[in-house]
């Protein structure tokens, strides 16, 4: 049997062959790693380990939190505050950034993450996950402030998710492919299942939350109208649909065997741009798909060009299979 390939291997090579990517990033990614495995032990444990059910408080987005929001938030910072690869972490579940404290040093990067994606389907058993996107720290100024996480997603150096599913698996890109990693609890350590992942260009599967239809825009609305339409209809073909409302998820099985997600812009509250959220959820999403050969648009922009104005950012998202998010976002300019 081939040799095994741990996540450390695979990143010290990366480093050391490919010079892409230098050591506090290096040390980041091992840590963001070490953190995913012990969230995914807390999420196995589940009731036995009292971490299901709501927690009494909200986050700044309105949303209450459930106790595995809150633990593995804490996981991913006191994994990442010390180790001195870091100037400042935010977060979906904190209002503000959380600057590295004085008595640690500080690094060059900053750390985006959505601690636990899929809240609601924790407590009935079904995949969720922990995202991040990493950022430099732009260097013309000293400390750190919120404006300096303000970045289009253009400008990521390194993104990524973890799925806690039948497996626990670590997707990865910096900006070189996007490889997968799944946890060998045995040996304790992420081994390298996939290299070089590709979405396929063409789908006949989409994922949308049907129970919106009514809200949604005209573009949106024609391309699902299409697709239901199967084989009789203008596509000449028939489709499929998978909803799991864990971002996570979906994107794993898009990259795993292609697929086209959206959660577009609705009119339920027109005011907002869209439900996801640009920097922590979007933004590393949209970069692994592109890494893989897909494309990731808001309708009209693609994601990772967007100049995001707040942290909490929400936007509209399309992506997946390219010719398919082509055709929706080209109904958008129709
Ligand atoms: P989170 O649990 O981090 O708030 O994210 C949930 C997101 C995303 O993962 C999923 O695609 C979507 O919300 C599901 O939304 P609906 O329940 O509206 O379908
Ligand atoms: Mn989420
Ligand atoms: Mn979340």
């Amino acid at each position: 049997m081939a040799q095994k390939i741990s996540l450390t291997r695979y990143l010290v090579e990366q480093q050391r062959v490919d010079g892409l990517i230098p050591s506090q990033l290096r040390l980041l990614l091992e840590v963001v790693a070490r953190a995913c495995k012990s969230i995914s032990q807390a999420v196995n444990k589940g009731a036995l380990g009292g971490v299901l059910g709501t927690a009494d408080s909200e986050n700044v987005q309105g949303e209450v939190q459930k106790k595995l929001d809150i633990i593995a938030n804490e996981v991913l910072i006191e994994a990442n505050e010390w180790g001195g690869h870091l100037a400042a972490m935010a977060s979906e579940e904190m209002e503000g950034i959380y600057v590295v404290p004085n008595r640690y040093p500080q690094g060059e990067y900053l750390l985006l993450f959505d601690p636990l994606d899929g809240s609601s389907n924790i407590d009935v058993n079904v995949s969720i996950g922990t995202i991040f996107s990493v950022l430099k720290k732009p260097d013309d100024h000293p400390g750190v402030t919120e404006q300096d996480f303000l970045q289009a997603g253009r400008q990521q150096v390194a993104a990524g998710y973890c799925i806690y599913g039948p497996q626990t698996t670590l997707v990865l890109t910096v900006g070189d492919g996007v490889a997968m990693f799944t946890l060998d609890r045995e040996q304790g350590s992420f081994v390298l299942v996939q290299e070089h992942v590709t979405i396929p260009a063409d789908t006949r599967e989409f994922a949308i939350n049907m129970s919106n239809m009514r809200h949604w825009d005209t573009p949106v609305r024609r391309y699902i109208d299409e697709c239901l339409a199967g084989k009789e209809g203008p596509r000449g073909k028939d489709f499929n649909m998978r909803w799991i409302a864990s971002m996570v998820a979906d994107v794993h099985r898009i990259l795993t065997r292609g697929g086209i997600f959206m959660y577009p812009w609705d009119k339920r509250e027109p005011d907002k741009p869209g439900k996801l959220r640009l920097m922590y959820e979007a933004n590393p999403m949209g970069w692994l798909v592109e890494q893989a050969g897909g494309a990731a648009t808001n309708g009209r922009q693609r994601i990772l060009d967007i100049q995001p104005g707040k942290l909490h950012e929400r936007v509209s998202v399309i992506l997946g299979s390219k010719n398919e998010v082509e055709r929706v976002t080209g109904y958008h300019q129709g």
